[in-house]
């Protein structure tokens, strides 16, 4: 007798399950005996015609790895279904100015570990990246150099310059330089309306590398807390907080696109980031009329980024992270 997966009684499948008589006293019933190992084998034969190789590779881990987390902590089908909930309502409470699917990611440091080992994987040691987060825009306001990003209140100015250059500290001329922050209320421009944008804007490096960005002092803020995520947060007892910072993307010709960030050096949150993104070369000091400022008397930090030159691999990495409202785009489907 053949089941309807083609097997004999008495076979052992493909995968590892044991095709046998159900002993029932019902003809033809076919009893398969997945255990809590050959199902795992079974699944992954599954994938076996799965055309394109990397995303075999990435499935077979990670069934591997979820199969192999289900039985250490022994799941419960009450504890799962919570678990689909949870997940459920983390895809739902995304809109175009909201990814809590990234909060979900950078709270759980899973973007900080895909940006450490895609730091690694650069032709040259550059400046470290940090997380892109889920406030970033494409097309920001466009801006000359030393403008002031902040609309509504920059009575705490600071500035920001420095160099854009390669490893070799040669300068890169008319490079992007894009930033974005809280405004003096510790609230991104799109929490407070998606259809605004403020406190962000891309500016470009002049003839000898060189940025200058007014901006204000950012606050330390926390993540949003009113999701799915905030919700975990709190069960696991963690605070929500994310040191003050100023986010970077950086681009240039033949050079692979930085994104970072500066992290503020006095900041209580420096050192226990809800996120992981503030590194010790990331962490810079605001510094009252520093020497060489080409703003005498101001607050300001200075910061040189340097860039690798750009692999092929580069570019078709991408980023951890996205505009909210491009997201579905950027992904592309399956
Ligand atoms: C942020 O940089 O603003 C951010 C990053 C990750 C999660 C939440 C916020
Ligand atoms: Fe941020």
């Amino acid at each position: 007798m053949r089941s309807i997966f083609g097997w004999k009684n008495g076979d052992t499948g493909k995968g590892g399950a044991t095709a046998a008589p159900a002993g029932n006293g019902n003809d033809n019933a076919v009893k398969l005996e997945y255990t809590s190992e050959t199902i795992t084998t079974a699944m992954l034969a599954q994938l076996d015609n799965t055309r394109d190789a990397r995303f075999k590779e990435i499935m077979q881990a990670a069934v591997k790895h979820l199969h192999a987390f289900a039985r250490d902590v022994k799941l419960t089908p009450s504890e799962w279904i919570k678990g689909i909930d949870f997940i459920t309502r983390t895809g739902q409470f995304c809109t175009p100015a909201r990814q809590e699917v990234i909060l979900l990611s950078d709270t759980l440091g899973l973007s900080t570990l895909v940006n450490t080992m895609h730091d690694k994987t650069a032709m040259e040691e550059a400046t470290h990246s940090s997380l892109l987060g889920p406030f970033f825009r494409e097309d920001p306001p466009k801006f000359k150099a030393g403008e002031q990003i902040s609309r509504k209140d920059a009575s705490d100015e600071i500035v920001l310059w420095g160099k854009v250059t390669n490893v070799k500290g040669e300068p890169l001329p008319n490079a992007i330089v894009s930033v974005w922050q809280t405004a003096t209320d510790g609230r991104y421009d799109m929490q407070a309306d998606e259809n605004v944008m403020d406190c962000r804007g891309e500016f470009r490096t002049d003839a000898s590398g060189n940025y200058l960005i007014r901006t204000v002092r950012p606050m330390f803020y926390s993540i949003p807390m009113d999701g799915p995520v905030g919700d975990m947060i709190r069960a696991q007892g963690r605070h929500g907080n994310r040191p003050a910072h100023i986010h970077f993307l950086i681009a240039a010709p033949g050079y692979r696109e930085m994104v970072t960030a500066l992290y503020i050096a006095d900041d209580p949150h420096i050192m226990d980031d809800v996120v992981f993104g503030a590194h010790g070369d990331l962490v810079a000091a605001i510094v009252k009329d520093r020497p060489g400022s080409p703003v005498a008397g101001a607050n300001s930090i200075k910061f040189d980024f340097a860039l690798s030159v750009e692999s092929d691999a580069d570019k078709k990495s991408g980023r951890v992270g996205a505009d909210p409202s491009k997201l579905g785009a950027a992904a592309g489907g399956a």
